[in-house]
């Protein structure tokens, strides 16, 4: 699906250099469930920034099979607040053309979906965390993305919040078969979600090793496998 060679970030700050990435190779096939897990600053969110295409890259390849559909989940929502959920999730498909009759049927399902039925009319300073981002999921899903990243999607909302958005988004991507790279900081969510779990190194970013996640789904938590894979990643982490 995706190839990443040699892939180098710094940023000129003043007269300084900053090297945000630095040789970083990662291979990503479809309908693979991918976590990118490492310390503050190595540069993940910089690295799904620019598999986006939100941000250049300084050296190196990104070498997609097809032209891949991006859809993007932010850490802080990044709703626009004037619109309602219903407008924000409609947003993309309007910009694509989509017509009135049709794009009102995907929103509406993906409302339904997403467990925000009754909240259409609602603006985002009218709703929780984790409400907000049930409408980011939704928004990033609306155009039928095959490549979904999302960073950090659930540090901004409670535990118990984050475990129903976890499930949320386990379901979504059971259902639609796509390929799936989030940033995390949480070794257990790192362990819960995803296939193959990609620890960076202290900036300069990269690869300091790939973990292939065999646990049995759906995991369960609390079993002996499930803390044999936990002490194992911890060891492998360097912060
Ligand atoms: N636009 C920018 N201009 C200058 N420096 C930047 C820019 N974006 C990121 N950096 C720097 O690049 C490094 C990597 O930043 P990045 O945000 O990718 O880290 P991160 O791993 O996502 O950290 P966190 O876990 O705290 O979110 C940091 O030192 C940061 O200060
Ligand atoms: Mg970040």
């Amino acid at each position: 699906m995706l190839k990443i060679i040699n892939l180098s970030k710094r940023f000129a700050v003043e007269d300084q250099e900053i090297r945000a990435l630095d040789g970083l190779n990662l291979e990503v096939d479809n309908g693979e469930f991918c976590t990118i897990i490492g310390p503050s600053g190595c540069g993940k969110s910089t690295l799904l920034r620019i598999i986006a295409g939100l941000e250049t890259k300084t050296t190196g390849e990104l070498i997609w099979d097809n032209p891949p559909k991006l859809g993007y989940v932010f850490q802080n929502y990044a709703l626009f607040p004037y619109l309602t959920v219903f407008e924000n999730i409609e947003f993309g498909l309007k910009m694509e053309g989509v017509a009135l009759h049709d794009r009102t049927k995907i929103v509406l399902e993906l409302i339904e979906e997403v467990g925000l039925t009754g909240f259409e009319d609602k603006h985002p300073k009218e709703l929780s965390g984790g409400m907000k981002q049930r409408v980011g999921i939704a928004r990033s899903l609306s155009i039928e993305p095959n490549v979904l990243l999302l960073d950090e999607p659930f540090s901004s909302v409670d535990e118990f919040t984050a475990e129903s958005l976890r499930d949320l988004l386990l379901k979504l991507w059971h259902k639609r078969k796509i390929t799936i790279i989030m940033v995390t900081h949480l070794i257990r969510e790192a362990l819960e979600m995803s296939d193959q779990i990609v620890v960076m190194t202290p900036r300069p970013g990269t690869v300091e090793k790939i973990l292939e996640n065999e646990l049995k789904r759906p995991r369960n938590l609390r079993s002996d496998d499930f803390f044999k894979m936990e002490d194992k990643l911890r060891e492998l982490i360097k912060f």
